[in-house]
């Protein structure tokens, strides 16, 4: 599986961190966010590492900001994108269970390390479970076409 990570300057240890935890686990990972702390701005991030799903050219992508949200409702405003701020990973894995999230963000200013790597493991652990969960997903990307 190939996935996309993005982070902005309030994130670069964390997005490192679990960009060698994911790498070790053997998931190839592109790493569009920045890599040193000078200020950035994270709907440029959150645009750039969606492309790369919208193209697929990654199958997920991981964003890490400050709190997450701000990536989440950048990330939300992209065609297809079903992003979910989380703190824990029972969240992470609903929301691709249920909302077929293909886009999972959290906060190094929010979670530890040990639960960000909690989180990525119950994103990509999970499935879609489509059925009546498709059907929602459905509603969801018709609300793209008003
Ligand atoms: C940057 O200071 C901060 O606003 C950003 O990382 C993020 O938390 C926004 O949602």
């Amino acid at each position: 599986m190939k996935l996309v990570i993005g982070n902005d300057h309030a994130a670069v240890d964390l997005k490192f961190a679990v960009m060698g935890y994911l790498v070790e686990k053997g998931y190839e990972v592109v790493n569009v966010g920045i890599d040193q702390t000078e200020r950035c701005n994270y709907p440029d991030i959150a645009v750039d590492a969606v492309s790369k799903i919208q193209q697929s050219e990654a199958d997920l992508g991981i964003l890490i900001c400050g709190t997450g949200a701000g990536m989440s409702v950048a990330a939300n405003k992209q065609k297809g994108i079903r992003a979910v701020v989380c703190s824990e990973p029972v969240t992470a894995r609903l929301a691709r269970e249920h909302n077929h999230a293909n886009v999972i963000c959290f906060g190094a200013r929010i979670v530890g390390t040990e639960m960000a790597f909690s989180i990525v493991d119950a994103f990509l652990g999970a499935e879609e479970l489509g059925g009546r969960h498709q059907e929602r997903v459905d509603l969801i990307a018709k609300l793209e076409e008003q």
